[in-house]
């Protein structure tokens, strides 16, 4: 376990690419490492290999659209690791492809977006 007063990031989207490297970034630098995304199943993933690299790990399930959501995330993290140093908004989405391709519903992932 590192040192208590390691500071704390949080990553948004931290299971997965960008924000799951980051988190592994920041896990080797002795921080302590907060994740949120939607899916329990990649949460856990990367929950693992943050803790592989010795690092102390939180995670929470929110969608980032959802503020209400988004807070109680914070909240439990926070909770579970105290005080937020720094925070990374790395959950997005995208897809790849020729764009009579793709099919509808990923044009729809992608696009639909809630107030
Ligand atoms: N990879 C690249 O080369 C690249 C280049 C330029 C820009 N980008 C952009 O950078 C962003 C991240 O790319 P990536 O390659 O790391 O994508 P990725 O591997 O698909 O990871 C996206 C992460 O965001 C989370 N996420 C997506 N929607 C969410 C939501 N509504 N609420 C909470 N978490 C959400 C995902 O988890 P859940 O699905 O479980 O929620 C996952 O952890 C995307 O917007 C992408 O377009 C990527």
């Amino acid at each position: 376990m590192k040192d208590a007063q390691s500071p704390l990031v949080v990553i948004t989207g931290g299971s997965s690419g960008i924000g799951r490297a980051t988190a592994m970034l920041f896990a080797r630098r002795g921080w302590r490492v907060g994740l949120i995304a939607r899916g329990a199943e990649g949460l856990a993933a990367s929950r693992h290999d943050v803790e592989s690299a010795g690092a102390q790990v939180a995670t929470a399930q929110a969608d980032v659209a959802d503020s209400a959501a988004l807070r109680a995330a914070a909240d439990a993290i926070v909770a579970a690791l105290g005080a937020i140093e720094l925070w990374i908004n790395c959950a997005g989405n995208g897809v790849y492809g020729w764009f009579g391709e793709v099919p509808e519903a990923e044009f729809r992932r992608v696009t639909e977006v809630r107030a």
